[in-house]
């Protein structure tokens, strides 16, 4: 059966890896169907909430070079179901993933969903596109209101994806799902604070009494 992503990662090192490990012949013998070379809309729906994930780009010296790329929620799009891309924002200036990927088209994705711990890890080719020349997707990835200047856009061709379990995630939450949270929490403390003045009000007169 197709396991496209574990196809692509399992190098003879890691083949290697896995038997020594007692692992080998559990994926040789794997029954399941994971093509995983389309993205379904459990995928889209879980991308579109995302604002934040990591890039990994491979450099000429063969080092992996790890950068967080951050925006507003649904900022990473997907343009179709093995297309996806993003803006990419002015920062320090070193352009190492944009260096990198000219070199070698090739990078991983992981994007994290820390309340549902759920993740979901990607393998793609991305290439640097002048968005004055395209102005179809500069529309697309525009984001009005979000403070950054985007110096291009990164579009990714999937090659697969793959799914991690919930293990070793904890659970972490932004301030506005934190605000969501606890706003129930917000009014029903402030009416108990009204009650409580209230209530001290009607006591106020008789403590008096009480003391003369
Ligand atoms: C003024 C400024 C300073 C930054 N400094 C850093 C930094 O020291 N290290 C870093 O990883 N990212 C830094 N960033 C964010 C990166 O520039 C941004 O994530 C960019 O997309 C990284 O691209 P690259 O890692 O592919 O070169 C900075 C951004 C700005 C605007």
């Amino acid at each position: 059966m197709a396991y496209k992503f574990l196809d692509i990662v399992s190098t003879p090192a890691v083949r290697a890896a896995q038997e020594a490990n007692g692992a080998r012949k559990m994926w040789e013998t794997f029954e399941q169907d994971r093509a995983f070379d389309r993205f379904t809309a459990n995928e889209a729906a879980f991308i579109a909430a995302r604002d934040s994930f990591f890039l990994a780009t491979v450099s000429q010296s063969g080092w992996p070079y790890v950068q967080h790329r951050g925006g507003p929620q649904g900022f990473l799009k997907l343009l179709d179901d093995q297309t996806l891309a993003f803006a990419d924002f002015r920062g320090n200036r070193q352009y190492i993933s944009l260096g990198n990927a000219a070199d070698d088209d090739r990078v991983s994705l992981i994007l994290m969903d820390y309340p549902q711990r759920a993740r979901l890890k990607i393998l793609a080719r991305m290439q640097a596109r002048d968005l004055a020349v395209d102005p179809d997707l500069a529309a697309r990835l525009a984001l009005p209101g979000y403070k950054a200047k985007i110096e291009r856009a990164f579009v990714l061709r999937l090659e697969t994806f793959d799914w991690n379990c919930a293990q070793h995630i904890t659970p972490r939450y932004t301030a506005p799902e934190i605000e969501t949270a606890v706003a129930p929490l917000r009014s029903q403390l402030a009416a108990l604070e009204a009650e409580n003045r209230a209530l001290r009000a009607q006591l106020a007169p008789n403590s008096h009494e009480n003391r003369t």
